[in-house]
């Protein structure tokens, strides 16, 4: 491992200020640095029993899957000093995993089967990732009122920093693993999503004709953990977040379904919503606590609010100095204009460093008419902030 504490302290004051750049232009269709290439295509069917669902998905992905599981593994060795108490993390993951809903868990398992996993490390891969997401999403409207849903996915925060390679060692391992999933009932799709192979939460994905999700992690004080907490010990009646968006995406039938249970279903951990519908004024941001919406900003365009874009910070406050991805992303919303909005104008927007950075590992583009979703790997060549 070669996590340097100190490194990440000097990052942190370097980060930012010199790492912004103008507005991107004409970056898509995807090219030169920045781009690292498409992701694979599966169909899971739903009609399968949850525990064979996965099955081709995790055989396919198993070598890149056991890599990030064996890191994964690594920093629990650096986090806590002793091969015995990682083991004994192992197995106590291994019950937690029985313990989550079904077809959670049945799933779960099933991917651990698959792929000859230990089950607790499986199930530490869905709940850590949940819980480090870092990101940005916006939802735009153009003149027309036709909707466009865009998010970078960040991720790999403070989990060990190749210095030769000047990565994040885990946001590497990671986009080997991105996939493009369609769900289907009947041979039909039912929702379609971007997702990290061996993980059966969604974070990002699209109800053709409906609507589009994506979620943002939320630091509070009341963070993730005292959830995860009761939840060990027995106290279950908040939902795992990325669990509550897949049900949704899964079961959900219309934009004001959707947004009312993202509003009002008691939570885990705080998270942002971003949601958009298939009409104008359908999109907004949902800032949830645990047990109730403190904020939901709609889309307006008639009063000027023609999009609504979230990183990981509450609208009403400033973003921390050293990770204000706001401002940027804001500014060049702003200069792209309504009259141009479009997929590749976000695109765009999403490749101007620092909304890039060092943890971004892929960027989806969603347009819920057509049920269109496509996404890209990206790089973020020197210079270049770290997140
Ligand atoms: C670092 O970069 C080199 C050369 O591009 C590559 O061969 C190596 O696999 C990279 N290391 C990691 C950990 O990504
Ligand atoms: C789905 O399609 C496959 C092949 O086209 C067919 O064998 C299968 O019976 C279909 N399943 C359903 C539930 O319609
Ligand atoms: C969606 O609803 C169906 C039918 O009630 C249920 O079997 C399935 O488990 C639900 N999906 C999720 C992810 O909860
Ligand atoms: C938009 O969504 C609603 C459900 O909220 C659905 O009834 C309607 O058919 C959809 N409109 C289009 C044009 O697909
Ligand atoms: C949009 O703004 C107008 C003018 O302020 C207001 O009348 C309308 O209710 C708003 N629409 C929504 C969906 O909030
Ligand atoms: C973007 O435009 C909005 C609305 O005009 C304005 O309130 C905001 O300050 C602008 N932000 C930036 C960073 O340009
Ligand atoms: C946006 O639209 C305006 C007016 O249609 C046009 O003048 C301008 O060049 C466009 N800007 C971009 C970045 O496409």
């Amino acid at each position: 491992m070669r996590a340097a504490v100190a490194l990440l302290a000097v990052l942190a004051v370097l980060a930012k200020g010199p790492y912004a750049e103008d507005c991107q232009i004409q970056q898509y269709p995807p090219k030169g640095p920045t781009y690292k290439g498409n992701i694979p295509k599966y169909v899971i069917n739903l009609d399968l029993p949850p525990h064979e669902r996965w099955a081709q998905v995790a055989r396919e992905k198993q070598a890149e899957l056991k890599i990030l599981v064996e890191h994964i593994k690594n920093i629990m060795v650096m986090l806590f000093p002793s091969a015995k108490l990682v083991h004994l993390l192992e197995t106590k993951m291994a019950w937690l995993g029985s313990t989550l809903p079904y077809p959670f868990n049945e799933e779960i398992k099933g991917i651990a089967d698959a792929t000859g996993a230990v089950l607790g490390d499986i199930v530490i891969f869905n709940v850590f990732y949940e819980i480090f997401t870092v990101c940005t999403s916006i939802v735009a409207e153009d003149r027309a009122g036709k909707l466009y849903h865009a998010r970078n996915l960040d991720f790999g925060l403070f989990l060990g920093w190749d210095i030769k390679n000047n990565t994040w060692t885990l946001t590497q391992k990671l986009k080997p693993l991105m996939v493009s999933l369609d769900f289907q009932r009947n041979n039909k799709t039912v929702f379609k999503s971007s997702n990290l192979a061996g993980y059966v939460g969604m974070v990002s994905g699209i109800k053709p004709g409906i609507f589009t999700l994506t979620m943002n992690e939320r630091f509070s004080i009341d963070g993730g953990y005292i959830g995860v907490f009761e939840w060990i010990f027995g106290k279950r009646d908040g939902w795992w977040m990325s669990f509550l968006t897949r049900t949704i995406l899964e079961n959900s039938t219309s934009y004001e379904e959707a947004k009312d249970k993202l509003a009002n279903t008691r939570l885990l951990a705080p998270a942002y919503f971003i949601l958009g519908g298939n009409k104008s004024g359908q999109g907004c941001v949902i800032t949830r606590s645990r047990t109730a919406a403190l904020d939901v900003w709609n889309l307006n365009s008639s009063k000027g609010t023609w999009y609504v874009l979230e990183t990981n910070y509450d609208r009403w406050k400033v973003p921390l100095v050293v990770d204000d991805r706001r401002t940027p992303a804001t500014k060049c919303m702003n200069r792209t204009m309504q009259q141009n909005v479009s997929l590749p104008a976000l695109y765009n927007v999403l490749s101007t460093k620092p909304i890039l950075n060092k943890l971004t590992v892929s960027t989806t583009l969603m347009e819920v008419h057509e049920g269109h979703i496509e996404t890209y790997l990206r790089n973020c060549p020197d210079p270049c902030s770290p997140w």
